[in-house]
This record gives C-alpha cells, structure tokens and sequence, in this order.
C-alpha cells in the first residue's frame, strides 16, 4: 500500500514513530496543537473539575488531582526526552523525592549518594526513618562502597550525578549493575544535567528523577519536580501516588514547564558553553584544586563525564578559603545574583554551607567537603565575557579584603 492508499492519519502516526532528534521531541512531543481550535500551544486548562456527560460516562478527565490536559502534555514530553514510559509531576523537586519513597515500607532500606542536595539528606535523616525507613549514604563515585552498603531489606540506591554542589559523578551503569546483582532498583537525581546532557535510563538507571525547578523549567518562575519510569508497574505505582498523596504540579505550573521545554536543547548547549568558559577562568585564576567542575581534565573524573555526559553544563563550585571572604565574593557582584536556585537563565551563586545544606551538621557538612568557604555557581545565559567580568572583579575585592 502507498501512502496515498493509507488511511486518513496512517502516514503521519507512522511519521511520528520515526526516531527524531531531542530538539525536535523537545518542541513536539506531547505538545501536538490543540484539535480543536488549533491552537500551536497546548491550551492551560485552569478547572479542578470536569463535566460527565452521564454516570461513568467521562471524556478523559474526571478531576485534576487525577490528571489534567495540560499536565498529561508535560508527563507525554518528559517521558519522550528522558526515554521513559511515562513521567509523573510534583509540586516540586523534594515531593518528588518524597513520591519516590513511597516505593519502600516499614523496614526497607535505601542506600544513597554520600554527597546529595541538602533537601534529599533531611528527608531521608528525619523524614523517612519515622516510617521505619532508614538510609545509608555510601560514596557513589565508587561502585563497590555503594555494594558494600547493599543489605538484603535494601530496596533502592538513589544517586545525584553530579552531586550537588561538589560536583562528584557516579558511574551509573557501574552502579546499576552492582545493585541490579542484589535486585535492587536505582534511581538517579539528573537535575543538574537536564535529559539533553545525560539519560540515566540509557544508561541502565530504573527511574529519573529531576527537580524541574532548575534546568527543565529553564527561567526561575515555577517550582516542580518528576519521576520518570521505565516500567509499567511504576507508572501505575507513581500515578496512584500522584492520585493518593496528591502533591501534584499545578496545570499552571504545567503550562510554564511545557513553554521552557521547548528551548531546552539550545538553553543546555549555551549553559555547557558557557560553564565551560567560566571554569576555565576560575581555574587560572584561583587554581585548578579550587574549582569543581568536570569539564576540567583536572577533575578527579573528567573521564567519566566526558563517557556518561553529552556535555559538562554549567553548574560548579569554588573553594575560597573562609566565610569572610566567600562574603565579601557575593556582596561585591553586580550581575550575579546571590540566590538558592539554579538551572535559570540568570546567573547564580549560592553558599551551601548556609543555604541549601544548612540544615546538616557542620560535621556531615565537612565530610562531604562543603566548608564556609564554598560557593556554588550557576552560570547562566548572559553574554558569558559579562559574567566572568562581574566574577573577576568580584574576586578581586574578595582577595584584596583576604591580602589586608
Ligand atoms: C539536585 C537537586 N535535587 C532536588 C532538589 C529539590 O528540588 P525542589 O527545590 O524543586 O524541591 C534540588 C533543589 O535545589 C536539587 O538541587
């Protein structure tokens, strides 16, 4: 049969089946236009509710805790760019987290990165072992510490590469092998690289996890974070969840996420650019041993990055030595912005040791390497000549105020 003989539709539902490019799913994949106006954009359906044309007789959507047009567009465009089955949206990157927990019961355990966002840690410190979960942080950049650390009631290992914000890799398919072993499944937190640099679920990961806050939203203006599944059984495991515990994206928040989707392959190859030219900077001038970055040959797993990763992106750290002169960096920048996120089109610096992991102990916070002297950077889209003006004079104040 031709294509001219093919039944109205037949040809482009065989089209669509054809492998694109991660630009092009980013633009188009479950954002068709709207049937029935045409609409380019997937319409923001604000409406908690749905009218029933009869007693079980619905025409998709019953309830918006349930789902939502807008929202099913955004789970259909995660999933297509994290090569999963299906997605499934928080509120925001900690309920996510927190949804993924619910995959364990009273006396399971989870093995996790020693070195993860400060969020993950108190949920896992004093959320979960009320519940008779308990955890055991083991240095994921080496596979057998993280097999070490597997016992027989371990149900997940759950990694962030790179971690947040010393920016240490876990070689996922090591990992996921070792836990695989012990029929352990393994999530990885890919907040920081965003599906366009790295797919954990090629990479033989079990679930993707994001904090659509950061890179995926791409514009600091919404909160959200989703799970991605590489099962049928998650997905019904994770859309009775969404239904149950009800820590749901909102369809506007939806609506925000599915418009900075659609730029994220251009935003990510800028946010690579421009990271890598900033950790060059930083690296001749403090010192190569002061600037976490992967990008650098001098990072203890450049190797792998280059192996895992379809690029280094824009997130890393620098040591500068104490609080006061990590004071005196951030009071003095004038395009940066002293903040707690990142992932945003705007530059960003934040001090961990007071911000995003104050709520550890000055004694974990040591043992993971983030001391008062710690900034982390997000370096955003801005003309990057700017941004690394705005750095350097920064710094020379700071180092200025540090030679007195
Ligand atoms: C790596 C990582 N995971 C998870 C989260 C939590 O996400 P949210 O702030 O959206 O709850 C963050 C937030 O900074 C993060 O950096």
């Amino acid at each position: 049969m031709s294509d001219n003989e093919k039944k109205p539709g037949e040809a482009e539902r065989e089209g669509a089946r054809q492998p694109k490019g991660f630009a092009t799913r980013a633009i188009h994949d479950g954002q068709r236009a709207d049937p029935r106006t045409g609409a380019v954009n997937v319409p923001l359906y604000l409406t908690s509710t749905f009218q029933m044309d009869g007693i079980e007789e619905h025409r998709g959507w019953e309830y918006s805790r349930v789902s939502n047009p807008t929202r099913d567009a955004l789970e259909e465009s995660l999933a297509s760019l994290e090569g999963g089955k299906s997605a499934h949206v928080f509120a925001s990157g900690v309920a996510a987290t927190a949804a993924l927990c619910t995959m364990m019961r009273s006396g399971d355990h989870v093995v996790c990165s020693a070195n993860v966002y400060g969020g993950t840690a108190r949920l896992l410190d004093q959320v979960f072992p009320r519940y008779g979960i308990t955890v055991t942080y083991a240095d994921s950049s080496d596979p057998a510490k993280v097999a070490a650390a597997i016992r027989p009631e371990t149900k997940l290992v759950h990694v962030e590469t790179p971690t947040n914000p010393m920016m240490v890799l876990t070689d996922v398919r090591a990992v996921a092998e070792v836990a695989h072993a012990r029929g352990v499944e393994v999530s990885v937190d890919n907040t920081f690289m965003s599906p366009y640099l790295q797919r954990p679920l090629e990479l033989g990961a079990d679930i993707v996890m994001h904090s659509t806050t950061k890179f995926l939203n791409g514009h600091s203006d919404g909160l959200g974070g989703v799970l991605v599944c590489s099962t049928q059984e998650q997905a019904e495991r994770f859309r009775f969840v969404q239904k149950s515990t009800g820590g749901i994206l909102s369809p506007f928040e939806a609506f925000l996420l599915l418009r900075g989707v659609k730029t994220l392959a251009v935003r990510m190859r800028q946010h690579d650019a421009n990271g890598r030219a900033v950790a060059g900077f930083l690296a001749e001038r403090l010192g190569a041993e002061r600037v976490f970055y992967p990008g650098l040959e001098t990072h203890p797993q450049h190797q792998l990055a280059k192996r895992q990763q379809r690029g280094f992106g824009s997130m890393l750290s620098i040591e500068l030595g104490t609080r006061e002169r990590a004071n005196g960096f951030v009071k003095r920048l004038r395009l940066a912005m002293l903040a707690a996120s990142l992932g945003g089109v705007e530059t960003l610096v934040c001090h961990p040791a007071t911000m995003t992991h104050a709520d550890m102990s000055a004694e974990e916070r040591a043992r993971m390497g983030i001391g008062e002297g710690l900034i982390r950077i997000s370096v955003g889209l801005e003309e990057v000549e700017d941004v690394i003006a705005d750095l350097g004079q920064a710094l020379e104040v700071a180092e200025r105020k540090q030679q007195r």
